[in-house]
């Protein structure tokens, strides 16, 4: 797609959801691999799968339902996610980020990404949430600036594309709670696979204490639209180079579970607060 049959698609999809769900939508979500069941907290009142959806491709990968929902939660009018789309199942970074391009034509200002990932810093457990501060691109894939669409300066660089103020209120929620998050890396990998150990090892030295294979396509497009960021990432298993253990889809998605209330009062208080 060049940037107009983007921003065509874009208004095509949004047009669609608006049909059908009136409300103006400031938040919006992305529940990440095992963070499928937070869409349950959700209030409902209308799921769109996402083969319904104009231009919108189809998600087909273990812990992801592939349906938009629209309702409330806490009591604020949400658009969420359930599945996403990710570059290694093939699609071009366009379609994968389609969603977000959306989103934006349907007023969302404050998006929470979740997704799993596989932690290196030696302090982080299966289980642990991580809100990422900062990422490492090693996709390779570069998002399109938008015909009409300002790249005001901060879009240019990622530095701050992620909001303190949201991850304060993140923190606040987990002493509230007793629960414990971190802060740190994220470094996102094309996949599909899992690294190797001299990969794990890479990442850890280049900085990251986390690794996944989502995410950051679609955060860099909501930069360029200035959309407040939450990122939270669910460690569902410990990536020690030296101690290497097995991980599978369905392993990730059984730790994603055991994240899932801390993340859902995270979520909450991010909608309500932020
Ligand atoms: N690597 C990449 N992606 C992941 C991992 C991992 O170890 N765990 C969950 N998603």
């Amino acid at each position: 797609m060049n940037p107009q049959q983007l921003c065509t698609a874009a208004n095509q999809s949004a047009n669609f959801i608006r049909e059908q769900f009136a409300s103006r939508t400031r938040h919006g979500i992305i529940l990440g691999t095992g963070a499928g069941k937070l869409g349950d907290a959700i209030d409902t009142e209308l799921t769109i799968d996402y083969g319904d959806i104009p231009n919108f491709p189809r998600s087909t990968v273990i812990g992801h339902k592939g349906q938009l929902i629209c309702g409330t939660l806490a009591g604020t009018p949400v658009v969420a996610m359930q599945g996403r789309f990710h570059l290694y199942e093939g699609y071009p970074v366009d379609s994968a980020t389609l969603p977000i391009h959306m989103m934006q034509r349907l007023g969302v200002e404050v998006l929470v990404v979740s997704n799993a990932s596989g932690g290196m810093n030696p302090k982080m457990n299966s289980g642990d949430i991580m809100l990422i501060e900062s990422h490492i691109n090693l996709m390779f894939r570069s998002t399109p600036n938008m015909y009409n669409e300002p790249s005001r300066g901060r879009a240019s660089h990622r530095s701050d594309v992620y909001d303190h103020a949201l991850m304060k209120i993140a923190e606040r929620c987990a002493r509230k709670n007793g629960f414990a998050v971190h802060r740190g890396v994220y470094a996102a990998m094309l996949g599909p696979n899992y690294e190797t150990r001299a990969e794990y090892r890479f990442l850890r030295q280049i900085g990251a204490d986390v690794v996944g294979m989502s995410t950051v396509p679609e955060v860099c497009v909501a930069a360029k639209y200035e959309i407040r960021v939450l990122g939270l990432s669910v460690i569902t298993n410990v990536a020690n180079p030296d101690s290497m253990e097995a991980t599978s889809g369905q392993k990730v998605v059984d730790a994603a579970e055991i994240a899932a209330p801390n993340l859902k009062a995270i979520v909450v208080d991010a909608l309500k607060n932020g």
